[in-house]
């Protein structure tokens, strides 16, 4: 395993989708030069790392996902000396920025896949995994068809315009599927080492790899596709030891062999995160069960045997808001969970003041459903919310039409507010290496039906009880001895000689081993 960069021990991330995140030349849309001018906003929040989704050129079928330059920011972001002055302001602030990296896929628009299609030999007729005839289907694929001179149909990764790039198949079946060591997909991974050198060297931090987990054709349990991602580490340690690897993969125990430091647990995969988050009795709205997803979180956090950081997100681009689930107060003990939980934290750009799922908004850019958690920052209780000064029909999507919208600057503010809350628990997080991204984990309730959820963290001798419950009814703890002083609540809870009772809708942080009496003196 590579070394980790030591920032990574106690980074807390933001996700800004820069479509929406701040417009700064009055175009509807948001720009790098908005995310710069907003820095100063997500440090004050206690965040210390940002993921920026893609913003390379592209024809935007895909938000961006469907990328046709890697190397140029598109123009309607700014330009590659504008990225270059966002890394530079970030790190006079000591944030760290990762790039989104789409590794598996390109925009058919790509020069190379131009190129790919054509019918004579060139450097790129490799590049993608196509069939040897257009009447070739392949099974479990889909592809695209009947658009090139060349004869073949060509797969695809996500969307139709999305072509496959070539990695190889590990066990290749038929004569089009090539060996992950064969000339073409030797050269695909010489691009991408190619792509990640440019950025690593204009003073980027490092990577969110797309879809990482899905490089590799035919590797049911791909072993093809982390043998690829060592090969790529191992150039990384070679050339950028420091550059920091996030996968959207979910299997912590496969993404961290292949080399990342860090894997997410999703709304899709195994994980059972939904049944915290996003289902129809989410655990976080106060009637759920959490107990399938601590029973995979402890199978994960075993099997990938600290190798790296499995990171839990508040959200994402790509699923509903969290605030659409889990209402009112509730939201500040989903934070209390998020930001007590061993790995980096990610807080997708809003959430921290519940902003909404925007319901009802025709699809941009390939969102669809997922169109509604992409609208404009509310960042005060000016015109266009203070996201843009364009005229409302031209921004890039709508904002939300509610009255009660919330803004950053009111919450900035308030001291009761959700962002005030989700400040206050980064702030304690920071200042306990037990609740930091490295501390051990280990569950005491795991959230079974009406239940709190309750586990410790501890690093170096320091424990902390995290109890929270978001149920109806007040629970007490009787087992959990040697409880001292809160160093964080919300709601109601006090430690009893054997535990403590915790109110319905509160959380607690609680030190743990420590004398009471020696503590209270302090
Ligand atoms: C996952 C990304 O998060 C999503 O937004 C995108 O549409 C697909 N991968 C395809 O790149």
């Amino acid at each position: 395993m590579s070394k980790r960069p030591e920032w990574l021990d106690a980074a807390v991330f933001y996700e800004i989708y820069p479509q929406s995140f701040k417009d700064t030349d009055g175009d509807g849309i948001g720009n790098i030069n908005g995310m710069t001018e907003k820095l100063s906003y997500i440090r004050e929040l206690g965040c210390n790392a940002i993921w920026i989704n893609p913003c390379f050129e592209s024809p935007f079928g895909d938000a961006g996902y469907d990328v046709s330059d890697y190397c140029r920011i598109a123009p309607r972001y700014g330009t590659n000396d504008d990225m270059v002055r966002l890394f530079e302001e970030a790190h006079k602030q000591g944030i760290h920025i990762l790039l989104d990296l789409v590794p598996g896929h390109t925009s058919w628009d790509h020069p190379w896949f131009k190129e790919s299609m054509k019918a004579a030999r060139n450097e790129y007729t490799d590049r993608y995994v196509w069939t040897d005839s257009v009447w070739e289907e392949p099974e479990g694929f889909s592809t695209i068809r009947g658009l090139s001179e060349r004869d073949g149909s060509c797969i695809v990764n996500f969307f139709t315009h999305q072509p496959a790039l070539n990695y190889g198949f590990y066990r290749p079946e038929k004569p089009w599927q090539q060996a992950m060591d064969a000339p073409g997909p030797q050269a695909t991974i010489e691009a991408l080492k190619d792509i990640m050198r440019f950025w690593l060297s204009k003073g980027c931090d490092g990577f969110r790899v797309d879809m990482a987990g899905s490089l590799v054709k035919n590797d049911e349990d791909q072993k093809g596709t982390i043998a690829l991602w060592q090969n790529i580490r191992a150039f990384l340690d070679e050339e950028y030891p420091e550059a920091a690897m996030v996968s959207e993969w979910g299997e912590p125990d496969k993404s961290l062999a292949g080399g990342f430091h860090m894997d997410f647990l999703l709304h899709f995969g195994p994980s059972h995160y939904n049944d915290l988050f996003r289902c129809e009795k989410p655990f976080f709205a106060g009637n759920g069960d959490a107990s399938e997803f601590v029973a995979k979180y402890i199978e994960n956090y075993e099997r990938s045997e600290r190798k790296g950081l499995i990171c839990i997100p508040s959200g994402n681009h790509d699923m509903d808001r969290l605030a659409r689930h889990i209402k009112g107060d509730n939201r500040r003990l989903a934070f209390a969970f998020l930001l007590s939980m061993p790995g980096a934290p990610y807080i997708y750009y809003g959430d921290e003041i519940g902003m909404n799922y925007v319901e009802g908004l025709a699809s941009v850019e390939g969102g669809y459903g997922r169109t509604g958690s992409r609208s404009p920052m509310q960042w005060d209780t000016s015109e266009n919310a203070g996201f843009s000064s364009a005229p409302s029909d031209r921004l890039y999507i709508p904002i939300d039409p509610s009255e009660d919208r919330p803004d950053a600057a009111s919450q900035t503010e308030d001291e009761a507010s959700l962002r005030s809350e989700v400040k206050r628990l980064i702030a304690v997080r920071q200042s306990h290496k037990a609740l930091n991204n490295l501390g051990d984990i280990e569950f005491i309730l795991n959230g079974a039906k009406e239940k709190p959820l309750a586990y410790t963290r501890s690093f170096d001798g320091e424990k902390i009880f995290v109890i929270i419950n978001p149920a109806d009814e007040k629970y007490e703890m009787t087992s959990a001895e040697g409880l001292s002083d809160i160093i964080y609540k919300f709601g109601e809870c006090s430690v009893t000689d054997t535990g403590c009772v915790i109110g319905p809708h509160s959380a607690a942080f609680i030190r743990q081993g420590a004398d009471r009496g020696s503590e209270a003196s302090e």
